[in-house]
């Protein structure tokens, strides 16, 4: 049998109404974010980390603009992307069965869209083997976000969307490494009370089987769904010269792609 490989997932999709009038013309993963449409963020985390194969889940409407940008920019490059269109935000567990084919018989690690890692994930990705594997944060307003409690051990013991009670200091970002069960568990999971299927069903199967780990993430961590969040990954991004760090395949895709629109600019001046 061949090794399974890693491949990824960014979840572009979803309406955005938090960032309305901004998401009422174009898709939050396409806003600014310093000197970069927000997609490149997530994606660059992938490339650096060693995934090749990625597979990019978008909404109906900005499927055009998507391909626009990201079409053909890595075609002198190792990596290959795929889209696929999600017709409406069913939740984010839904991603593994859109993206059954594409995942085949690997391991897949899925990045949200609006998510932006200043750290760095290449060993826990290149040394994956099996299970599951997610990321912890203390944050001052974990109500926001998917939570998970830790016993006096350190081990993880519960993990909750949302809690409307406290449990925990510890926000659980959207990043998600998981082996090739993870199509049956987001298969087999049903939509929680407000009709999303929820990741942290997909994260709890692995949990109660005693094979979740879950480790702290180095670094800022934002997710960019708000305005002031928004504001705030521009500042960082640019003080901490995130972008400017980029994976090389990347930053050199990034920067060909430039100058190809430049010069067809140009032409059409003429
Ligand atoms: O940012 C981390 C948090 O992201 C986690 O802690 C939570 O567990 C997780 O549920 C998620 O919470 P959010 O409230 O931020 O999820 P949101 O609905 O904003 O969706 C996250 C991204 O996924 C966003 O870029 C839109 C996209 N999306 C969302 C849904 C529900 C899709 O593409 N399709 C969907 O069906």
């Amino acid at each position: 049998m061949r090794k399974a490989k890693m491949k990824g997932i960014i979840l572009a999709g979803g309406t955005a109404t938090r960032l309305f009038p901004l998401t009422h013309t174009t898709s939050k993963q396409l806003l600014p974010v310093y000197d970069k449409q927000m997609i490149f963020y997530p994606l660059n985390t992938l490339v650096k980390a060693g995934i090749k194969e990625i597979l990019i889940i978008i909404a109906p409407r900005d499927a055009g603009q998507f391909l626009n940008l990201l079409g053909p920019i890595f075609d002198r490059h190792e990596v290959r992307l795929e889209f696929k269109v999600q017709s409406a935000p069913r939740g984010l567990a839904e991603a593994f069965i859109l993206g059954e084919n594409f995942i085949d018989s690997d391991n897949v690690t899925m990045i949200l869209g609006d998510n932006i890692f200043e750290d760095d994930f290449s060993d826990v990705i290149k040394n994956f083997k099996s299970g599951g594997y997610v990321f912890a944060k203390k944050v001052p307003d974990p109500e926001r976000y998917g939570v998970v409690k830790f016993d006096e051990s350190g081990k993880a013991v519960q993990i909750v969307e949302k809690p409307k009670d406290w449990i925990s200091d510890f926000a659980i970002p959207g990043l998600y490494v998981f082996d090739n069960r993870v199509i049956s568990a987001a298969k087999e999971s049903r939509p929680s009370d407000r009709g999303e299927i929820e990741i942290t069903d997909l994260m709890n199967f692995y949990l109660e089987k005693g094979e979740l780990q879950v480790s702290q993430v180095k670094g800022d961590w934002l997710d960019a769904g708000t305005f002031d969040t928004l504001l705030e990954a521009s500042q960082i991004v640019k003080e901490k010269n995130i972008s400017k760090n980029f994976d090389p395949q990347v930053q050199e895709a990034i920067l060909e792609f430039n100058e190809e629109q430049k010069a067809l600019a140009k032409k059409q001046l003429q």
